[in-house]
């Protein structure tokens, strides 16, 4: 492997350990603004010093994360549908590789859709972004995205996606986790990074993550599991726990239970705006006399 892409992959995946705690904030290139997405900047702001990467789209990027924060990062460059459209598969490259690397990006990430109505064209677009981003030892993560009609999350499907992502080339390729999990890990030879999909309650997110990274999973690269969650530091921290802390899972929910009693949840107002300035008070006092 050239050592500009080995160098980027191990800013995703760290090498200590093999795995990767990934954010993903980039569902509203599809979605448009998901719930507890609606700010961008407020949602990520807490949660990235807990992240090793950051999965989003350059607009989200340029508009809510601060260019002088380290934070590596794994660009999405396909879309072209939206959650009302007719076709979700109907996804093309919409980012350069050339504007990626402006933006001094980790890594690419595009969704395939296998067996759906676009399946060749989105196979197509994995084969030429890899052909174009190695040219830059940039690695790419295949999203085995799963489009409205097809509701299959089970190991057959998923491990064809994931199989047929690391034939044509993709480095690193992000799935979802299904029974026998295994099977899908070991019949795919690049790492396979889980999503957390809908909103679960937090212990069985918790259980998600610590069931996929046992069956072999390089990791997560979770999104609303984490920030629609009323406690999100907490959570990213116990997953991190999950995935780097190699604690089970009743470890994990007691630590996410521990910070929330040290934790503001996402709907406390900041202090400034719930106590009232000092001299506020003063000036009532001074209005009665
Ligand atoms: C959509 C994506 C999302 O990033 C992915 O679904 C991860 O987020 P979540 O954990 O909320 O499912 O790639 O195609």
């Amino acid at each position: 492997m050239d050592w500009g892409l080995q160098n980027r992959l191990s800013r995703i995946i760290k090498p200590n350990d093999g795995k990767a705690v990934m954010l993903a904030v980039d569902h509203g290139y599809f979605l448009g603004p998901t719930e507890s997405l609606e700010q961008p900047r407020k949602t990520i702001q807490p949660l990235l010093k807990y992240c090793d990467s950051l999965m989003l789209t350059r607009g989200v990027l340029r508009t809510s994360v601060d260019a002088r924060f380290p934070v590596p990062v794994v660009l999405r460059v396909s879309g072209g549908s939206s959650i009302i459209g007719e076709d979700l598969s109907n996804e093309k490259i919409t980012t350069s590789v050339k504007d990626a690397i402006r933006l001094n990006v980790s890594a690419l990430a595009m969704s395939i859709f296998v067996g759906a109505k676009n399946e060749h064209n989105t196979l197509v677009s994995l084969g030429h972004l890899v052909n174009e981003a190695e040219e830059y030892g940039i690695p790419v993560l295949a999203v085995t995205a799963v489009g409205k009609e097809l509701a299959k999350r089970d190991a057959r499907y998923l491990s064809l996606s994931c199989r047929i992502a690391a034939e044509f080339g993709a480095h690193m390729v992000k799935t979802y986790y299904c029974d026998n999990f295994e099977k899908v890990v070991d019949s795919c030879p690049v790492p396979v990074i889980i999503a957390g999909g809908p909103k679960l309650e937090e212990r069985a997110a918790l259980e998600l993550a610590y069931n996929a990274v046992n069956a072999g999973a390089a990791g997560v690269d979770m999104g609303r599991n984490i920030w629609q969650s009323k406690y999100p530091v907490p959570m990213i921290r116990a997953v991190r726990a999950i995935v780097h802390g190699n604690v089970n899972v009743k470890e994990a929910y007691d630590l996410f239970n521990r910070l929330c009693k040290e934790s503001p949840s996402k709907n406390d107002k900041p202090k400034s705006e719930t106590s009232q300035p000092k001299n506020q008070s003063k000036n009532k006092k001074q209005k009665k006399k």
